[in-house]
């Protein structure tokens, strides 16, 4: 629709006078949703192919009142008429979504096209990220179904307050009331908790254009506005506004020494020059000095401006931090209550490291606790593990460094997360931030006399991690034993954390399923990081078979800390030792989620050390591993002890 072909026509006075017009009119973003068949694409090809035929005619009717007056002109674009919705393409995370431009005389549009299929929960929550409405789409003959509910849920979710219910091919069921009241009253028992401002029943004929832009003779009993009438009308949200000032920065912009500038786009609120603001993230005050934008300075920048702001002192302020009203701050913690809507055909795991994204601003997180998971049918809070492809729940997150938010009720912008896969780079679920967790505001650091290093000096070693991974039965325990031996008689202070052992006492409630081998390596993780922290070479011996965990550990730990052991041993040859009888009850079925068999393991892709066992004897491993050390102490003569290990 951006080129729209249209006959040529004379510009007139009158016709330009419209066209300029149509620059100032009001924004609506919307997006349709509904199960495959419900004719989402008809609807949106009659609502294109419609209002171009609505601007013909004005044109043309305006056309000949100004012939009278004699003027000539240039052939029209009709691309004019939607002209600077180009810009407001989104960016970000958008996947399959297409987006739609189209405009009546009184408003422009932008239609989010999500495709319905699988993957239809991530392009629906991409769409609806900034939609004022949404038009739920139901088939007359079929009523209100699973995915009706579910997409009006994702879409309350996401901060949509109006809805149409657009009870569609009501030809087919011969224009009957009572099955669109039948509908209507379904409807309405269900979504009454959602907490729409408006719900907006159309029966209408997509295909044949009934009540979308033009009124049904058909359905005399109907004296609702068409869709196009209610989409022109319906007020459009300009609470972004109205909140209080939110800058997230994008940049820093520092072409020279006189110049300093912060790059961004205003998320809510606005801004003068002269403004107090102050600096999110460290309370830091300081006032506005200049706003840039494209075309040279500005008095006042507002919502969805993007500019470049100039403060009159040096004042630290970095990507992902946020300047904001003095009087109206954020919130600014590491821990809080989210609705998450998950994506990815990968579960999601509490315990597992993702990336979390804002606006700006990005941390690594955690799920720290699944607290339920929403039924998109009845809205039962179900007990869960995990969440599933589409799935709905509400959980708390943990990142390692503090964000700035506003809850997403207050702020659709500010509030509003994704979250990524580390090693797939994919989006993998959507987030709608509730509040802080006041308790992350009541636990600090204690400061210790004590330190680690005083710790470690005083049994004469630098603490390390050996973290051991390799399938069971690889020889993990009998090497880490043998280690551990060797370092024991030459007088250093160890102790060895084996999986056997540890899931008997402290993960004696985990089992073997992905969730619980992610809580299992991040407790095990966080043990060996408080014994390296009391001077100890530690010795982890456990599968650890995801890389996402291990990389976590890996993390926990300073740099040169934590050395990666591959204890690399072909799945045949360890089925074959089967020490404890455990790959001959695996291959029969008896054991379910056993690793290597109906469970991944996800070799290291740069260990710090590659051991490969077969034909050779623990010992020559052990030998293997010393020379390592020896290597990496040579190479690092520079740690002063000289103690090396
Ligand atoms: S991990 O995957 O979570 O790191 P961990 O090292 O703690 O596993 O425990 C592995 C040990 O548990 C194995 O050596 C084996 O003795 C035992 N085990 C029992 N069931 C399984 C299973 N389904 N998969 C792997 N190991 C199992």
């Amino acid at each position: 629709m951006r080129h729209v072909s249209a006959k040529a026509l004379e510009a007139t006075d009158g016709v330009r006078d419209y066209l300029a017009a149509q620059e100032k009119k009001s924004l609506l973003r919307f997006l349709t949703c509904g199960s495959v068949d419900d004719g989402k694409s008809t609807l949106i090809g009659r609502l294109l192919s419609d209002t171009r035929q609505i601007f013909e005619d004005q044109l043309a009717a305006l056309e000949r009142d100004s012939k009278k007056h004699g003027t000539t002109g240039d052939d029209i674009d009709f691309a004019l008429l939607v002209d600077g919705l180009e810009a407001e393409r989104e960016q970000g995370i958008t996947i399959d979504v297409a987006y739609r431009f189209f405009a009546t005389p009184k408003r422009k549009f932008i239609v989010a096209d999500t495709p319905g299929h699988e993957q239809y929960t991530r392009n629906m929550a991409t769409g609806a990220s900034t939609a004022d409405l949404a038009v739920v789409l139901v088939d007359a003959r079929q009523g209100i179904l699973r995915q009706t509910r579910r997409h009006s849920i994702i879409a309350s979710l996401l901060g949509i307050r109006h809805i149409v219910l657009a009870v569609n091919k009501i030809d087919l069921v011969d224009f009957d009331q009572a099955v669109f009241d039948g509908i209507v009253a379904d409807y309405a028992a269900f979504s009454h908790e959602l907490g729409f401002q408006t719900v907006v029943p159309i029966p209408l004929s997509a295909r044949y254009g009934d009540n979308v832009s033009r009124r049904s003779e058909a359905m005399p009993w109907y004296d609702g506005p068409t869709l196009v009438e209610h989409l022109e009308t319906v007020p459009v949200d300009e609470a972004a506004l109205e909140l209080p000032f939110r800058f997230p920065v994008q940049y820093v912009n520092r072409p020279n020494l006189d110049f300093r500038g912060f790059a961004g786009t205003v998320a809510s609120g606005a801004v003068s020059k002269g403004d107090a603001v102050v600096v999110a993230k460290s309370g830091t005050p300081a006032r506005v000095k200049r706003i840039v934008a494209q075309d040279g300075d500005l008095e006042l920048a507002v919502a969805g401006q993007a500019v470049t702001i100039l403060l009159d002192d040096e004042v630290e302020v970095s990507r992902g931090n946020m300047l904001v009203a003095p009087d109206a701050r954020p919130q600014v913690a590491d821990q809080f209550t989210a609705n998450l809507v998950w994506f990815s055909e990968q579960p999601l795991l509490p315990g597992r490291s993702y990336i979390l994204r804002t606006e700006t601003d990005e941390a690594s997180a955690t799920v720290t606790e699944l607290k339920y998971r929403v039924n998109v049918n009845d809205f039962a809070h179900e007990a869960a593990k995990s969440l599933a492809l589409n799935e709905v729940g509400v959980c708390n997150i943990s990142t390692r460094l503090p964000i700035v938010f506003d809850p997403f009720a207050e702020n659709r912008t500010t509030g509003a997360f994704i979250l990524i896969d580390r090693m797939t780079n994919a989006t993998v679920g959507a987030g709608m931030i509730v509040h802080s967790l006041r308790r992350a505001d009541n636990i600090h650091w204690q400061s210790l006399d004590v330190g680690k290093r005083a710790r470690a000096d005083m049994k004469g070693q630098r603490p390390a991690v050996f973290w051991f991974t390799g399938l069971s039965g690889s020889g993990k325990s009998t090497i880490a034993n043998l280690l551990e031996k060797k370092f024991h008689a030459t007088g250093r202070h160890t102790y060895i954390l084996d999986g056997d052992n540890v899931r008997h006492g402290l993960n004696r409630d985990l089992g073997f399923t992905d969730a619980d081998r992610v809580e299992n390596i991040r407790r095990v993780a966080e043990v060996a990081k408080l014994m390296a922290d009391a001077g100890l070479i530690v010795i982890v011996s456990f599968i650890s078979p995801f890389r996402a965990e291990r990389r976590v550990a890996r993390e926990l730990m300073p740099e040169g800390e934590f050395i990666e052991v591959f204890v690399d041993t072909p799945f045949e040859e360890c089925a074959r030792r089967d020490p404890k009888g455990l790959y001959a009850r695996a291959l029969k079925g008896e054991i379910k989620n056993f690793t290597g068999v109906d469970s991944p393991y996800q070799p290291p892709e740069n260990p710090e050390v590659h051991l490969k066992t077969l034909g050779r004897s623990p010992e020559e491993m052990v030998e293997a591993l010393d020379q390592w050390l020896l290597q990496r102490d040579l190479a690092q003569d520079q740690y002063e002890s000289g103690a090396g290990i």
